[in-house]
């Protein structure tokens, strides 16, 4: 990728008056947490989304899907954020109006320093009553709660019900504040950095397309390409965690 390519980016983000950044899994794959979509070692590769990632999977077999996401959940606290988390972290200390909309359930951009990231499809450290029994979301700290282990999912102390992880599941809608605050913040950039997704799950995969069509810059940080890259204005191919940092180093440059 030509070092043209990363000062024409800087350049851009420069001028920016208003930057917003969408992430997908990509960002923390350096991090050691798998994609969903990469070819073999992608988490739908191995395992059907439809068997694990529905309510109607959870409502057949809950034991299944919470160890799953149990796995999950222990990955990503074992992990920690990488150069490209940092480099947007930094962003925001270099620039006024920045702000971070993520896909991802795990919480490294806050690691690594992000304040008031969005986060589209909930959070995979978090917990809440499948019946939401006391309002949407019936928020519960599993850590308060003693029980056995093997007999998973742990039930709601309220209703009794199964207790089920705080991430979206295909089907199901994205928590409204954030899914309205992320298309306001895609109406009102000049730019936004496109970093790590396929593109391929929507309403996330529509946010680039409505901040292009409110007159904003795209800039896509990707080694593949995704249903972003044929009307990004920039492509930069490659990992995030190499491309970021060159990407702040040229704008201190600037
Ligand atoms: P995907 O797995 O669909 O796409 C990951 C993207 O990251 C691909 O385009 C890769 O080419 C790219 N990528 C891989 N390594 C990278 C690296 N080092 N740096 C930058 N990019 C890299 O993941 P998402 O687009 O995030 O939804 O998937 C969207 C949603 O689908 C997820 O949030 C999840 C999933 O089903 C729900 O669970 C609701
Ligand atoms: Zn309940």
């Amino acid at each position: 990728m030509t070092p043209n390519l990363i000062q024409q980016s800087a350049q851009i983000i420069h001028q920016a008056n208003t930057l917003t950044i969408l992430t997908g899994a990509g960002v923390s794959k350096e991090s050691g947490v798998p994609t969903f979509r990469d070819a073999l070692e992608g988490l739908w590769a191995q395992y059907d989304p439809q068997e694990l990632a529905t309510p109607q999977a959870f409502t057949s077999n809950p034991k299944l899907v919470w160890d799953w996401y149990e796995w999950r959940r222990k990955l990503a606290s074992e992990v920690a954020p990488n150069a490209g988390h940092i480099a947007l972290a930094e962003l925001e200390s270099i620039k006024d109006d920045v702000h971070i909309i993520t896909q991802n359930v795990d919480d490294l951009h806050e690691q690594a320093g992000s304040q008031n990231v969005i986060h589209l499809h909930g959070n995979i450290a978090t917990h809440k009553c499948f019946d939401n029994c006391r309002g949407i979301p019936t928020l519960i700290d599993i850590t308060t709660l003693t029980y056995n282990k093997d007999a998973t999912p742990p039930k709601c102390p309220y209703c009794g019900s199964n207790i089920r992880p705080n991430v979206v599941w295909f089907g199901e809608n994205l928590p409204q504040y954030e899914l309205n605050t992320a298309i306001e913040y895609s109406q009102n950039c000049d730019v936004m950095l496109v970093v790590g997704t396929s593109g391929m799950v929507s309403p996330a995969s529509e946010l680039p397309r409505i901040a292009k069509q409110h007159g904003a810059k795209i800039i896509e940080v990707n080694p593949d390409i995704s249903t972003i890259t044929h009307y990004a204005d920039i492509k930069l191919e490659g990992a995030s965690g190499e491309i970021l940092p060159k990407v702040i180093e040229a704008l201190h440059e600037n």
